[in-house]
């Protein structure tokens, strides 16, 4: 398939996931921000990005990346997380981009199963709340672009998507 072609699919199925998902209360996490779900430029880049938002049970985390470049395996503990093991997948998911709805409260760990991508810091732990604390909104009302904390408002959110996968493709 045409690389033009394969871009459109990316950004039409990233805006028909928003409003199908939107449909639903939470809030979007387009994990990594501007750069998307790629090797990062420092081990510590979704670690960092991790810490500077509080993700409820509700809430969806959105990976954009291209499939075939790039996927999503969850693992159920730190210790294989740490180490970049496979032996004990619980998910996995490679047609990006990716919209995970976070249905439990507790620790997460994601990481990209290609190559050494993980390696390099490629990866993900999170922490999923019990329930939003009641300042989120008001706090991360400055921090949304490009962040995308939109609540209840589906709208919002594919036209937060769009302009994301848009960021994402001139980067790609
Ligand atoms: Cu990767």
């Amino acid at each position: 398939m045409a690389r033009r072609s394969q871009h459109a699919l990316l950004l039409l199925s990233a805006v028909l996931a928003s409003l199908v998902a939107g449909s639903t209360a939470g809030v979007y996490h387009i994990v990594g921000a501007g750069k998307g779900w790629r090797m990062p430029p420092n081990r510590t880049y979704y670690d960092d990005w991790a810490r500077s938002r509080q993700i409820s049970i509700g809430d969806k985390l959105m990976f954009l990346y291209r499939s075939g470049v790039h996927n999503i395996v969850e693992v159920p503990t730190r210790a294989l997380f740490d180490v970049c093991s496979m032996r004990n997948i619980t998910s996995r998911y490679q047609n990006g981009p990716t919209i995970i709805e976070l249905g439990e409260a507790g620790p997460r760990y994601y990481f990209c199963g290609v190559g050494e991508h993980c390696e390099v810091g490629q990866k993900l732990a999170i922490n999923v709340l019990l329930v939003a604390p009641p300042q989120l909104d008001t706090t991360n009302a400055g921090a949304a672009a490009p962040a995308c904390l939109f609540r209840h408002a589906a709208g919002l959110a594919a036209a937060c998507s769009l302009v994301s996968v848009l960021l994402l493709l001139m980067v790609v």
